[in-house]
C-alpha cells in the first residue's frame, strides 16, 4: 500500500540505543549507510525484515478473511528502511501466495525498489553500487498455482521459481513459456532442507533479502539459513487470531540463535507509539 511522507518526518532523528553509546542518527540512510556482508553461512549472506506488533503479530486478519500485515502497526518509517534494506539487494525471495496476492490486486506493493523521488537516493545508491534497477526475484512454491507475475517480467526481472521435485508439469511448462524459469529440487516434495540451501548459493547472488511470510521463514530456520534478522517492533499490542508471528511450522530441532547487533528507538511510531528497529545476527551453530 502507497504511504505519503512529509520529507520533514523522514529527516526526524532516531536514537541509537545498543551498542552504547546512545547516540542520534537520521532515519533516512539509516541501512543503506551500513554495507551489508556479501558472504553468509551457504555463500550468499541472506537476510529478512518484519514488522511487527509488541505481542508478536507480523499478520492479522483483514475483512475478507485473509491474513495481511496489521494496518496499525505497517508505517512509512518501516516502510523506508524495508527500501533500504532492498536496495542492497541482488535477489529478492517470495513465496507462491506473494505471487497469488499480487494477481489478486491485495499485495502489499509490487517488489520493492519504489518508484518517484522519495526513493531516488535508492536507486542512485543501486547504480553506484553496480546493481541492476530492480533485484531478480526467486520465489518458492510448491504448487505452482499463481500466473506469470506481469508486471515484473515487465520491469524485465529474472524470476526463479524454486519447487519440488515433481512439480506440476503443465504449470510448469505455463510458467516457463511465459519466461520465468522453473528449477525443480532434487529429493524434496516442497523447497527446503539442503536442496534448498545449495539452490540458493548456486544462484550466484550475493545478498538475498527474504521478503516471505512465517511459514517459509520457517523452512528458512529449520536449515539455518538466514544470517541477519531486522525486526520493526511497533510498541502497540494487537492480539488476533490465527495467531502469525515471524516463524510458523513445527518445533525447530534445533533453535535458532541469534545476537543483537543494533538497536534504535523511534519516538515517533504509528499514532504516537514507539517503535523500535533491531538487527539480529545469526550465531555461528
Ligand atoms: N509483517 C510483516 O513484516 C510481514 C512480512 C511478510 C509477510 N507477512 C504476512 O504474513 C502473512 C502470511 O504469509 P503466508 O502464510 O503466505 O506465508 P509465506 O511463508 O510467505 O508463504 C507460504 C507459501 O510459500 C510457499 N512455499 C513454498 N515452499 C514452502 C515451504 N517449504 N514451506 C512453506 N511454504 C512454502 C507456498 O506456496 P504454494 O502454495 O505456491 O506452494 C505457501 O503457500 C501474509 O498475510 C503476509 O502479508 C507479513
Amino acid at each position: 500500500m502507497p504511504f505519503t511522507v512529509s520529507s520533514s518526518a523522514m529527516t526526524e532523528c532516531i536514537s541509537r540505543i545498543f551498542p552504547a553509546p546512545v547516540e542520534q542518527a537520521p532515519l533516512h540512510g539509516l541501512y543503506l549507510t551500513e554495507a551489508l556482508p556479501t558472504q553468509g553461512k551457504y555463500g550468499p549472506y541472506i537476510y529478512a525484515n518484519y514488522v511487527t506488533s509488541l505481542d508478536g503479530r507480523i499478520a492479522v486478519p483483514d475483512p475478507t478473511g485473509q491474513q495481511s500485515v496489521p494496518g496499525h502497526v505497517a508505517n512509512p518509517r518501516d516502510w523506508r528502511l524495508l527500501q533500504e534494506l532492498a536496495g542492497q539487494a541482488d535477489l529478492l525471495l517470495s513465496s507462491g501466495r506473494y505471487l497469488r496476492e499480487l494477481k489478486a490486486g491485495t499485495a502489499q506493493d509490487i517488489l520493492p525498489i519504489g518508484s518517484g523521488p522519495k526513493f531516488a537516493d535508492i536507486h542512485e545508491y543501486r547504480r553506484k553500487a553496480g546493481l541492476k534497477p530492480q533485484p531478480d526475484v526467486a520465489v518458492l512454491s510448491e504448487s505452482l498455482d499463481f500466473p506469470p507475475p506481469l508486471p515484473l517480467l515487465e520491469q524485465g526481472r529474472r524470476i526463479i521459481v524454486l519447487t519440488g521435485q515433481a512439480p506440476d508439469p503443465a504449470r510448469a511448462a505455463a510458467l516457463e513459456a511465459a519466461g520465468l524459469e522453473v528449477r525443480p529440487l532434487t529429493g524434496v516434495d516442497r523447497p527446503g532442507g539442503l536442496a534448498l540451501a545449495n539452490a540458493l548459493a548456486q544462484l550466484s547472488y550475493r545478498r538475498i533479502y527474504v521478503i516471505t511470510g512465517p511459514y517459509v521463514m520457517h523452512t528458512l530456520m529449520a536449515q539455518h539459513l538466514v544470517d541477519s534478522l531486522f525486526l520493526t517492533t511497533v510498541h502497540r499490542l494487537l492480539g488476533g487470531q490465527p495467531f502469525s508471528s515471524i516463524c510458523e511450522g513445527p518445533l525447530l530441532s534445533c533453535p535458532a540463535d541469534y545476537r543483537l547487533a543494533h538497536q534504535f528507538l523511534d519516538p515517533v511510531g504509528p499514532d504516537g507509539c514507539s517503535q523500535t528497529f533491531s538487527r539480529f545476527d545469526r550465531l555461528a551453530p
